[in-house]
């Protein structure tokens, strides 16, 4: 070994790092030359047997090697990864990768819908849980132990003496416990009931609750606020009717109807020919009502209303099964935006 042949393998290390074509060949060449078994280190253990007055030059020229091969393969790396930033970034041949895009469940957006019509006239959103005492979901209510509603056969008894909500309307006990009148909310939620699943029967479910209490609340605040939110959200052309009911937490009580949207009132498909789709329960809040959650009955009076929220879906997007709105199937969930 002498300081010819090693200027001589520096030329072939250069020539061959500035040659290699891809990050591959480029490693190749780094470890022919550089790597533990390669030339530099057998040049480095050569030198050991180098006449001594030699050494010196002989070292100078190994390092000069290292130096300017080194210099060369992180040149030419850097080269090589300029390289394929210059080229073009995307194949604007490709077709493009389609994301997707997500769709409002028709329940969630009835819901919406409903918030928004009803908050422009006042109403906020109040919330309880599914889970329930016996005694807001009946008795506050003005609902005796008696009353077939409470039978294990149509609620869901939980231990304690809890239960799965069967309405919405425990949720106007939680409000009116905790505020003083004047009250205005509608109550979104989830309810339970041991209803046998068929094409209109769910065991759960979902209601949209209203409740308004101030000083002089009447029926025909009721009729006018039905009738503003059914127009907002079936058509501006419906009118709507009341027929007397019993519920027992309001007095008197009614069921309200809107004439169909489908035929105007003429009799169609969707109306199954009478001209009126039920809405709502709806009344005037009973004055035993009020003395559970300590109101006033002489001070104040309220209405209130319920209605089912996949009832209104199912009407408004012309569904014919219940069931179609808990299968998750996105062709049919994709046709709601
Ligand atoms: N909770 C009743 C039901 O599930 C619906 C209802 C009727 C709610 C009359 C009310 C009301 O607030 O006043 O059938």
């Amino acid at each position: 070994m002498d300081e010819n042949k090693i200027e001589s393998l520096k030329q072939e290390a250069l020539a061959a790092a500035a040659a290699a074509s891809n990050a591959d060949e480029l490693e190749q060449v780094r470890i022919r030359y550089l790597g533990r078994n390669g030339v530099l280190p057998a040049m480095m253990k050569g030198l050991k047997d180098a006449p001594p007055e030699a050494r010196a030059g002989l070292g100078r020229a190994a390092n000069d090697f290292k130096v300017s091969v080194q210099a060369a393969v992180e040149d030419r790396k850097s080269g090589l990864t300029s390289a394929r930033q210059a080229g073009p970034a995307f194949d604007l041949s490709l077709p493009g990768r389609w994301r997707g895009v997500g769709s409002m469940h028709p329940i969630s957006k009835v819901i919406e819908d409903a918030t928004r019509i009803f908050g422009r006239i006042g109403f906020t959103v109040a919330e309880g849980p599914d889970i329930e005492t016996a005694y807001r979901n009946f008795e506050a209510l003005n609902t005796p132990a008696h009353h077939p509603s409470l039978d294990p056969g149509d609620t869901f008894w939980l231990e304690d003496g809890m239960l799965l909500r069967t309405q919405t309307s425990p949720v106007q006990i939680r409000v009116m416990e905790r505020r003083k009148p004047p009250v205005r909310v509608i109550t979104p939620g989830r309810c339970y009931r041991r209803d046998t699943t068929d094409a209109t029967h769910s065991a759960n479910f979902h209601q949209i609750e209203g409740l308004y209490v101030d000083a002089a609340v009447s029926l025909g605040d009721l009729k006018g606020t039905l009738e503003y939110f059914i127009r907002e959200m079936m058509g501006a052309g419906v009118r709507i009717r009341f027929r007397p009911h019993f519920f027992p937490f309001t007095e008197p009580s009614v069921e309200c109807d809107f004439s169909c949207h489908v035929c105007a009132g003429n009799g169609c498909r969707v109306c199954k020919n009478s001209g009126w789709i039920e809405i709502a329960g709806a009344g005037m809040v009973d004055p035993r009502v009020f003395r559970k959650v300590g109101y006033d009955p002489e001070a104040v009076t309220g209405f209130a209303f319920g209605m089912g929220v996949e009832r209104i879906a199912m009407v408004k997007y012309g569904i014919q099964d219940i069931r179609m709105l808990y299968a998750n199937d996105l062709r049919f969930l994709e046709q709601f935006r």
